[in-house]
């Protein structure tokens, strides 16, 4: 039998500090009504001042570690999907293996936005069933409170974003006995779309990197054109959980449990009655994270194995679209 990535192990963390709708009509002129119509959040997490992404990553990491049954030096490689790093460069990776007391485990940082932890996962089943490593640690970590404008003029984007990490540990598994793994992963992009939802400043591309200037016009928070981003999202989620599932050769009806980024749960309630998927298959957490990017489906995965929602043998279909633009989906058998 050909190898497969099993995940063994699952695990996230959120900060304590809860942002609520209401603390957020002090910073800005919205309303708690505003935001539950047109995202569904209702509260998200923020970072207080002494914690960063390597504190989620962290945490997430060490119960993905513990719930496989494994400890940090077991793990052959990490990778990381994040938006929002420690630091511009070396990103989060880095510190978060510093962390887990790791001197030489090979890590990185992967930059494909809400779509980055499919395509870490995509990474490390390649790494798995190439032979070059056993068990390597995905995970989705997102600081974004620290990088958001919390006055009215970033409102559109203020409101939806939370901080969170997520963590997998895929173990190689050749067991013939044993179906588990990760079935099909299908990765997309369109860069023309790039400035529809990015971060222009700093940037390497401006001379110099970042001025009083741009600080003034506030270049270093998201900016994104929400109805256009709005229409792609949920085009291009469909298309690729269909991709997904014939490449894993299963039909839709047969997967337990559809889990899609947190970005708004009205994109979600489109995508689920356009592919008509009864609600008690779906979950979201949005209401309670807000959109954890990189992290939400990590997150998702954590929250539903913990609750006993998703269990050995069953079918889970993961599909994600964010920044890019980029667009995924994949296939697991639990
Ligand atoms: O994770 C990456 C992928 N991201 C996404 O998929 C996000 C996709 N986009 C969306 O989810 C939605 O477009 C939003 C939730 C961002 C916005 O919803 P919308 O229904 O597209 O609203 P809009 O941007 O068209 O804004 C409608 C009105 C505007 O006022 P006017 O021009 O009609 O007077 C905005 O100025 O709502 C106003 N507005 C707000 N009002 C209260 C924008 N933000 C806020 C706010 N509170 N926070």
């Amino acid at each position: 039998m050909n190898v497969r990535a099993k995940v063994t192990g699952t695990g996230m963390d959120v900060p304590d500090r809860v942002v609520t709708n209401a603390e957020l009509e002090k910073y800005m002129e919205t309303s708690d009504e505003w935001i539950r119509q047109r995202s569904g959040i209702e509260e998200r997490r923020w970072v207080t001042e002494e914690q960063g992404p390597a504190d989620l990553a962290e945490a997430a990491a060490r119960r993905a570690l513990e719930a496989a049954g494994l400890e940090p030096g077991d793990l052959d490689c990490i990778v990381l999907g994040t938006l929002s790093p420690e630091a511009d460069f070396p990103g989060t990776s880095f510190f978060l293996q510093d962390r887990l007391g790791l001197s030489e485990t090979p890590c990185f940082d992967v930059r494909a936005q809400c779509s980055g932890f499919l395509y870490s996962l995509a990474i490390g089943d390649s790494f798995l069933r190439s032979g070059q490593y056993r068990r390597v640690l995905v995970v989705g970590c997102e600081v974004h409170s620290t990088g958001l404008d919390v006055s009215t003029r970033g409102r559109d984007v203020a409101v939806l974003f939370g901080d969170g990490a997520g963590a997998a540990v895929l173990e190689a598994n050749d067991d013939p006995e044993d179906p588990s793994g990760v079935l099909s992963v299908r990765l997309h992009a369109q860069g023309k779309y790039a400035r529809k939802l990015w971060l222009e400043a700093p940037g390497s591309a401006l001379h110099p990197r970042f001025t009083q200037e741009m600080y003034d016009q506030g270049l270093h928070f998201p900016q994104m054109e929400g109805k256009f981003v709005f229409k792609h999202a949920v085009t291009r989620m469909p298309e690729v959980l269909l991709e997904a599932l014939e490449a894993a050769g299963v039909k839709q009806d047969d997967v337990d449990l559809f889990l899609f980024h947190q970005a708004n749960l009205r994109i979600n309630e489109y995508v689920a009655n356009s592919l008509e998927i009864p609600p008690e298959k779906l979950r979201n957490n949005i209401q309670r994270y807000g959109n954890c990017s990189a992290a939400a489906i990590p997150m998702l995965l954590a929250e539903a194995e913990a609750e006993g929602a998703l269990r050995r043998g069953q079918l889970v279909s993961l599909t994600a679209f964010g920044s890019g633009f980029s667009w995924a989906s994949a296939v697991l058998r639990w």
